[in-house]
């Protein structure tokens, strides 16, 4: 397949057809933030931290480099007044709603956020839809899935599945930027099928492993 060749950060970069700008600038070693991009799964566009600033046939337009799909000669800059404006103000958006999630503090930190700007809705989800589409992408279990629209919008764990396949997985735990999902399953277990876990307990050390947030107590089976 014939190379494209684009301008990242002033560098040359040679991508494939098909690639997007995201995939073109890592590839290049060139970063670019993002939160609900998963190199596992398909793009999803919804954290839009990702967008850079693109200049073809003399247009200057603001894109989001996880969808965005490479084309020869555009010039993208990955960082701009505008793009550190529209990245400072998203970041403030989502820490309204999980002020701690450590990812967030790091960027806000980086891009001059304030994290009290917007009046806090702490849903401590930020709707990234990395557990839901894992779940169904690669462990195609859709053990949690996202449920309404617009602003109560939410992910939830279906009980019936979750009971089955959860406890033994966890694997969507690491990925939440937020903690959300591991409380989550934790509020379904204990509403909807307390004590009654398919699979036999692991040690809360084995457990601690596998996630990035905080060891979990086995409930007595
Ligand atoms: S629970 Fe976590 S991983 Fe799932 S959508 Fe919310 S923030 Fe993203
Ligand atoms: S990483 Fe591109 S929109 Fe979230």
């Amino acid at each position: 397949m014939t190379d494209i060749v684009l301008n990242i950060d002033g560098k040359e970069v040679k991508a494939k057809a098909g690639m997007t700008v995201l995939e073109a600038a890592q590839q290049a070693g060139i970063y670019i933030p993002t939160l609900c991009h998963h190199e596992k799964l398909e793009a999803f566009g919804g954290c839009r931290l990702c967008m850079v600033e693109v200049e073809s046939r003399g247009w200057t337009s603001y894109v989001v480099s996880c969808l965005y799909p490479v084309a020869k000669d555009i010039v993208v800059r990955t960082r701009s007044p505008k793009v550190d404006n529209i990245r400072k103000v998203l970041i403030e958006e989502l820490l309204a709603h999980a002020p701690d999630a450590p990812e967030l503090v790091k960027m806000a930190e980086e891009y001059g956020s304030d994290r009290n700007r917007f009046a806090r809705e702490a849903s401590f989800c930020v709707l990234c839809g990395l557990c839901v589409r894992y779940c169904d992408e690669v462990k195609q279990k859709n053990a949690v899935s996202f449920f309404d629209n617009g602003s109560v919008r939410q992910i939830a764990f279906v009980p019936e599945v979750a009971k089955k396949e959860c406890w033994e997985c966890q694997e969507c735990f690491a990925l939440c930027p937020t903690s959300y999902a591991q409380a989550a399953y934790l509020l379904t277990e204990a509403l909807a099928f307390p004590g009654q876990r398919k699979t036999p307990a692991k040690s809360a050390k084995d457990l601690a492993l596998k996630s990035r947030m905080i060891p979990i107590t086995p409930v007595a089976m």
